[in-house]
C-alpha cells in the first residue's frame, strides 16, 4: 500500500467495498452443552475452550466469513431436553452445524436428527462407542471409553490379580466396564465383583463399602468427570480403601484435571489412562495452557473436555475455511473424515475416515504432587494412534 498511487489505493478500497457484501457469509453453529445444575462445570469448561479458540483464531476465516455460535444448555444428561434443543436449533435457528454434546444420552437423542436434516455434528465430549454408528453426519473429536479402559485393563493385568468394578449406570459406564474387563481378563486378571452406580445424585459411600468388602487388589471406577469425580474420590478416602491396600484405577475421568485441587491428597497414586493431561509437557500443550491461564487466570485448569472442544473448533474452522463459509453437509463430512492435527495439545490426532471417530494416543498417568499441586503425570504412552477398540472388535463402522 505504502508505495501505491492514490488512484491505486482508491481502486483497491473500492474493490474491497464492492466485493464485501457478496462475500459476507455467516455460518450458524449450534452448541449444546451443560451449563447449569450439578454438572455445570463440564459445559463451562467446554464453552471456555470454544470462546478462547474463537478469540485466538478470529483472523483464520476467509474475509467476510463469520461464525455465529448459538449456545444452548441441556442442564444435564437429559435426552428429551437434548432432542428438543437440537430440533429447535435445526428448525428455528437454521444452524448448519451442531456441536457440544457433553453427554452420551443427549448425543444419542440428537443423532437421528443429524441424519434427517443433514446437519453435521462435531462431538466435543460424549464418549460411548456406538454414537458415531447412529448417523453418517457425526464425527467425534473427544474419545471413547474403550480407548482408555481397554489398555488400562491390559496394563492392570500385568500388575494385579483381582479387580472390583464400579461404574455409573449409563452408556459410558457400561463401555468402560466392558473394555476394562476384556483387557484385564485376557491378561489373566479376575473380576471379583461389579456394581452399577446411579447417574443422578449418587451417594458413593455404600458402593465404596461393597468394593471394600470384596477385598480386590484394585478398584476400577468410572463416573462422569466434574463434581462426581471429586465425590467418588472422597468416598474412597473416607472409607479408607487406600489404607487397606485397594488401589483405585480408571479412565482419567475420575481424576479430571480441573477437580484435582478439590480432592485433597486422597488421589495421590491413582493410576489412570487418558488421551490428555493438563500437566503434559509437549509444546502444543504448554502453549494451550499458557493461553488458557492468560484468559481465565492462573488458578483455572482446562479439562479433557476443554481439549475436546478446542480440537472440534479447529476442525470446524477448517471445514468453514475450505468451503469459504458455504456449508455443504456431504462435503463437510468428507473434510472431517480426513481431518488431521499433528499438534493438538493432546498430541497427534486424526479422524478415522471409515468410522468418523477420533484416533489418538493414550497415556498412562499417575496423580502426583508437583510443585505443591496435584497433577496427572504422564508416565508412558500405552497406545499410539489408537482407534476405537470396540469398533475393531465388533467390526463396526
Ligand atoms: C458421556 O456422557 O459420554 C460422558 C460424560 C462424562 C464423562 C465421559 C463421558 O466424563
Amino acid at each position: 500500500m505504502k508505495f501505491q498511487s492514490r488512484a491505486g489505493c482508491a481502486a483497491v478500497l473500492a474493490s474491497m467495498l464492492f466485493a464485501a457484501p457478496g462475500l459476507a457469509q455467516t455460518v450458524k453453529v449450534g452448541a449444546i452443552v451443560t451449563l447449569s445444575g450439578p454438572n455445570a462445570t463440564l459445559g463451562d469448561n467446554m464453552l471456555k475452550a470454544m470462546k478462547l479458540y474463537m478469540k485466538l483464531h478470529a483472523n483464520d476465516l476467509p474475509p467476510g466469513v463469520n461464525i455465529d455460535l448459538i449456545t444452548r444448555d441441556d442442564t444435564g444428561p437429559n435426552p428429551d431436553k437434548g432432542k428438543q434443543l437440537a430440533q429447535e436449533l435445526i428448525v428455528r435457528d437454521k444452524v448448519q452445524l451442531l456441536t457440544g454434546m457433553t453427554w452420551t444420552p443427549v448425543a444419542m437423542a440428537a443423532a437421528p436428527l443429524t441424519k434427517e436434516a443433514k446437519v453435521p455434528m462435531l462431538i466435543m465430549n460424549a464418549g460411548t462407542s456406538v454414537i458415531t454408528t447412529m448417523s453418517p453426519y457425526i464425527a467425534r473429536f473427544s474419545f471413547t471409553l474403550w480407548q482408555s479402559s481397554y489398555p488400562l485393563g491390559e496394563w492392570a493385568a500385568k500388575h494385579y490379580k483381582t479387580a472390583y468394578i464400579a461404574v455409573s449406570d449409563f452408556g459410558p459406564g457400561h463401555d468402560s466396564e466392558a473394555a476394562f474387563e476384556k483387557g484385564f481378563t485376557a491378561g489373566g486378571g479376575k473380576i471379583v465383583g461389579k456394581v452399577g452406580i446411579p447417574l443422578a445424585n449418587p451417594d458413593f459411600v455404600p458402593f465404596m463399602q461393597r468394593a471394600k468388602d470384596a477385598k480386590p487388589d484394585v478398584l476400577f471406577g468410572f463416573v462422569p468427570a466434574g463434581k462426581q469425580a471429586t465425590a467418588i474420590i472422597k468416598a474412597y478416602g473416607e472409607l479408607g480403601l487406600g489404607k487397606t491396600g485397594i488401589k483405585f484405577i480408571g479412565p482419567g475421568d475420575i481424576v479430571t484435571d480441573e477437580e484435582l485441587p478439590n480432592m485433597g491428597d486422597v488421589p495421590i497414586g491413582v493410576t489412570t489412562v487418558l488421551h490428555y493431561s493438563a500437566a503434559a509437557t509437549r509444546p502444543a500443550n504448554k502453549a494451550f495452557i499458557d493461553a488458557w491461564h492468560k484468559e481465565y487466570g492462573a488458578d483455572s485448569t482446562p479439562s479433557f473436555m476443554s481439549v475436546g472442544a478446542w480440537d472440534a473448533m479447529d476442525a470446524l474452522y477448517y471445514v468453514v475455511r475450505e468451503q469459504k463459509g458455504k456449508i455443504d453437509p456431504d462435503r463437510t463430512m468428507e473434510l472431517l473424515k480426513h481431518y488431521k492435527n499433528p499438534n493438538s495439545p493432546r498430541g497427534p490426532i486424526s479422524i478415522d475416515p471409515e468410522t468418523r471417530d477420533i484416533v489418538q494416543n493414550e497415556y498412562l498417568r499417575e496423580v502426583r504432587k508437583v510443585n505443591g499441586k496435584l497433577a496427572n503425570v504422564e508416565l508412558e504412552t500405552v497406545g499410539t494412534a489408537v482407534k476405537d477398540p470396540w469398533k475393531i472388535f465388533n467390526n463396526k463402522k
